[in-house]
C-alpha cells in the first residue's frame, strides 16, 4: 500500500548501475549502461512499482592513486572534482537515480569494514601470501596461466607482479552452491550466454580463493585489525550495492524493504565480479542473492571497445547539446540490442534522429495538431463513427495495459514482455508500430481530402480524434526513453490533465477530451542536413575523422599489400568479420501493399523481434515462410522500404537472369540467434 496516496501499489523494484571509476571523460559507451538503467526505472515507476535506482562511483584503488598523484592533487581531491562532472553529465540525460553512493562516503566506508570485520570473525576470510599478477587499470588479480601473452586477458595491457600479505576470501568454499543457483535459476545470469561462460570459464574449472586486500598502496577502505591493510577495490565497490541501503547501519529500513535487488545492469566484461564474487559475499554474510546480474554488450567504434585509452570515445554533452539528449537515448536503446555490441557511428545516429525521431513521430504530431488547427480552429471534435479502417487503428491502441492483462494481445503485452527482458529495441519497434499504423492511418482516410466537403467533415471529427488520441497514447509509451518529450506532446494536444499522462489512461482510447485546444508548437525534431551534419561532427573530432580531402602519406608496404587485395576484390577477415550473421525463424509474413516484389516477414532472432522487408514476392507465398528457419544479416543499417523500417536482411541464392530465387535456411534444429560464422 503507498503511504502517500493509499493505493495497492505493484511491489518494489531495485535497479542499479555500477559504479563508475572516477573519469575526466565519460564517453557515450558510459551513457549507454546508464540510460538504459534509467530508462527501465522510469518505465517500473510509471507501472506503479515503488522503484530505486542507484548509481555512484566507485572511488578507490591503486589506479586512481596513480592518476591522482600525476596530477598533483591529493586522491580525495581528484575525485571530488570528477563526482560533480559525472552528477552533470547525467542531469543532461535526465538520469532519475534514487541515490548516488561514493565509496569513500563514510556510511559506505564503515559499513565495508564491518562486513570485512564479520566475514574474518566467521573464518571465510584468512591471511596469508599473494603471488600472482595484477592489472591496474581493470583493478584484477590473475594467476600465471590466465595472462595472454603475458598480458591482462581482459584488456590486454601489461599487468604487474604483485608478492605480498594478504588477506583472502574462501570462493572455494561457496562454489558448488553457487554453481547450483545458477543451474537452478536460469534468470539470475542474462543474457543465458554469459551464464554458460561464468560456469565453463570460472566455475567448473575451480575456483581458487581470492585476495581481498593490499598492502603496496593506501588509496582505498582499510582493514580495521590490521590497517596496513586496504580492502581490494572490487568488495569495496559491490558491496556499494547494500551499503546504499544502510545495510548494517542504524537506519535498515530501506535494505529491508529493497534488497534482493531486482537486476544489476553490468557491462559484460564485470559480469565475473557480478556472479561469482558478489553472490559469494553475500552467499557468506548470510543474504539472499540479486534476482538478476544483466551483461549488456559493449558501444564500439571500429570494432573496438569504446575507451578512453585507446581514444575512440565519443562525447555525450556535445550530442546531447547539438541533438537532444532525448534523441540520443532513444538511438542508444533503439540501434541495437542489449545484450549485443553495437556499432557507434555519426551515420546511424542521424538517420535514426531523421527517420524514427523527425518523419515518424515529429511528423505524425506536428500534422495531426496542424489539421485540428486548420480544420476546426484548434479545438479537438468528437469522435464520430467509426469505419473499419479507424477500428484496426483503434484496435490497436488499445492493446495496451487497461485492458486485462492475460486477454490482450499485441502491442502493450510485447512492450511489457521486451522490457522484463531489458530488451528495449523490441519495446521501442513495438511503440514505433503504433506511430507506423497512425502514419499509414493518415495515407488511408487522406485527412486533406476529407477537409474539402461537408460530408467528408464528418469522417474528418472521428480521424482527427483518433489521431489525437494516438498521439497522446504514444507520449505515454514512449516517457521511460525519452523523459522530455512527452511534455512537448502534451502541450501541443493541450493535455494537461496528469491523469491522462498516466500509464494506466493508455489502455482506455478516448481519454483525451472533445473541446480541448491544440496548440501547434514547435518541431519536436527538426530534420537534420545529414551531408552538413556530418562535416560539423568530423570538424568536431579531426583526430576520429580525418579530412578526407587531405594528402595520404605515402603508403607503407603493408598498406600497398592491402591496396592490392582490395583492387582485386578481396577483403581480410576483418572485414568479413563486421557482418553479423544469425539464424532467425519466421514467424510471420504478408504482403506489402502496393508491391509485387516486396514481403514483410517477422523474424524471431535471439529473443529479438524484428521486421525484415524481403524482395522476395516472386518467389515464395507468404504462407511458405512461416516457420522457415533462414539466414538473417543482423547488423545491417535499418532501411526504410515502402514505408516499413526493415530491420535486416535476408541471405538468398539468385539468379536474376534465370528467375530463380532460393533462401538460405539452416540444416536441423538449431535455436534462432545462433550466430553464424
Ligand atoms: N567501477 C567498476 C564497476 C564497479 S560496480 C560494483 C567499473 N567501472 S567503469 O567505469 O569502468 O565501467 C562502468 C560501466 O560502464 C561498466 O558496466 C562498463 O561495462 C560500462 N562501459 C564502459 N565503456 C563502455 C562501452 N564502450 N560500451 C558500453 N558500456 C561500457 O567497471
Amino acid at each position: 500500500m503507498c503511504e502517500t496516496c493509499n493505493k495497492a501499489g505493484k511491489g518494489t523494484f531495485y535497479v542499479t548501475t555500477p559504479i563508475y571509476y572516477p573519469s575526466d571523460n565519460l564517453h557515450i559507451g558510459h551513457a549507454y549502461c546508464t540510460t538504459a538503467t534509467d530508462t527501465l526505472a522510469r518505465f517500473k515507476r510509471l507501472q506503479g512499482y515503488d522503484t530505486f535506482f542507484l548509481t555512484g562511483l566507485d572511488e578507490h584503488g591503486q589506479k586512481i592513486e596513480r592518476k591522482a598523484a600525476e596530477k598533483g592533487v591529493s586522491p580525495q581531491a581528484y575525485v571530488d572534482e570528477i563526482c560533480v562532472n559525472t552528477k552533470k553529465l547525467w542531469e543532461i540525460m535526465d538520469i532519475s537515480y534514487d541515490d548516488f553512493i561514493r565509496t569513500t562516503e563514510e556510511r559506505h566506508t564503515k559499513i565495508v569494514q564491518k562486513i570485512f570485520e564479520k566475514l574474518y570473525q566467521q573464518g571465510d576470510i584468512y591471511k596469508s601470501e599473494y603471488e600472482g599478477w595484477y592489472c591496474t587499470p581493470c583493478e584484477s588479480f590473475w594467476t600465471e596461466h590466465q595472462l595472454v601473452d603475458g598480458k591482462c586477458p581482459d584488456c590486454g595491457r601489461p599487468v604487474e607482479k604483485a608478492h605480498e600479505e594478504s588477506y583472502f576470501l574462501r570462493l572455494s568454499k561457496y562454489a558448488p552452491r553457487l554453481i547450483e543457483h545458477i543451474k537452478s535459476h536460469p534468470e539470475f545470469i542474462q543474457p543465458e550466454s554469459r551464464a554458460n561462460e561464468m560456469l565453463n570459464n570460472f566455475l567448473l574449472p575451480g575456483l581458487e580463493d581470492l585476495c581481498v586486500s593490499r598492502t603496496s598502496f593506501s588509496w582505498g577502505i582499510p582493514v580495521t585489525f590490521d590497517p596496513k591493510h586496504v580492502i581490494y577495490v572490487w568488495v569495496d565497490a559491490l558491496s556499494n550495492y547494500i551499503t546504499a541501503l544502510g545495510y548494517l547501519s542504524e537506519d535498515d529500513s530501506k535494505f529491508r524493504k529493497y534488497w534482493p535487488a531486482d537486476v544489476h545492469i553490468v557491462g559484460k566484461e564485470i559480469v565475473r565480479f557480478h556472479t561469482i564474487i558478489w553472490p559469494i559475499i553475500l552467499m557468506a554474510l548470510g543474504l539472499p542473492l540479486p534476482k538478476q546480474v544483466f551483461g549488456h554488450g559493449w558501444l564500439v567504434m571500429d570494432g573496438q571497445k569504446m575507451s578512453k585509452s585507446i581514444g575512440n570515445v565519443v562525447d555525450p554533452v556535445v550530442l546531447c547539446d547539438r541533438y537532444g539528449s532525448d534523441a540520443i537515448r532513444y538511438f542508444l536503446l533503439r540501434e541495437m540490442p542489449f545484450g549485443a555490441d553495437g556499432n557507434f557511428t555519426n551515420e546511424a545516429l542521424l538517420a535514426r534522429i531523421n527517420s524514427d525521431l523527425a518523419n515518424d513521430l515529429g511528423n505524425l504530431v506536428s500534422r495531426t495538431v496542424a489539421m485540428i488547427e486548420k480544420y476546426y480552429g484548434g479545438v479537438l471534435p468528437e469522435m464520430g463513427e467509426r469505419q473499419e479502417v479507424d477500428d484496426n487503428l483503434i484496435a490497436l491502441a488499445e492493446a495496451l495495459p487497461g485492458k486485462v492483462i492475460e486477454q490482450a494481445q499485441g502491442l502493450w503485452v510485447n512492450v511489457e514482455k521486451s522490457m522484463n527482458a531489458l530488451q528495449f529495441s523490441n519495446a521501442l519497434t513495438e511503440i514505433w508500430k503504433l506511430i507506423g499504423e497512425c502514419n499509414r492511418y493518415i495515407d488511408l482516410t487522406q485527412p486533406w481530402v476529407l477537409g474539402r466537403s461537408e460530408e467528408g467533415k464528418a469522417r474528418l471529427n472521428t480521424v482527427l480524434y483518433a489521431l489525437a488520441e494516438c498521439c497522446r497514447i504514444v507520449g505515454v509509451l514512449i516517457a521511460p526513453f525519452m523523459p522530455k518529450t512527452p511534455a512537448r506532446i502534451f502541450a501541443q494536444l493541450g493535455v494537461e490533465e496528469t491523469g491522462l499522462q498516466s500509464w494506466d489512461s493508455v489502455g482506455r482510447f478516448g481519454g483525451i477530451r472533445p473541446g480541448t485546444v491544440v496548440h501547434k508548437g514547435e518541431a519536436l525534431f527538426p530534420r537534420i542536413d545529414v551531408k552538413k551534419e556530418m562535416e560539423a561532427l568530423a570538424a568536431l573530432n579531426p583526430k576520429k575523422d580525418a579530412p578526407k580531402a587531405e594528402k595520404k602519406p605515402e603508403a607503407k608496404p603493408e598498406d600497398k599489400a592491402a591496396q592490392d587485395e582490395a583492387e582485386q576484390g578481396l577483403i581480410g577477415i576483418e572485414d568479413f568479420a563486421k557482418v553479423q550473421l544469425k539464424v532467425a525463424k519466421v514467424t510471420a509474413a504478408e504482403a506489402v501493399k502496393r508491391s509485387d516484389k516486396l514481403l514483410k516477414l517477422t523474424v524471431q532472432c535471439g529473443g529479438q523481434t524484428r521486421t525484415v522487408v524481403s524482395g522476395i514476392a516472386k518467389h515464395y507465398a507468404p504462407e511458405d515462410l512461416v516457420g522457415k528457419t533462414v539466414v538473417l544479416v543482423a547488423n545491417l543499417k535499418p532501411a526504410k522500404l515502402k514505408g516499413i523500417v526493415s530491420e535486416g536482411m535476408l541471405l538468398a541464392a539468385a539468379d536474376d537472369e534465370k528467375g530463380l530465387l532460393r533462401l538460405l535456411t539452416v540444416d536441423g534444429d538449431i535455436p534462432d540467434g545462433t550466430e553464424i560464422g
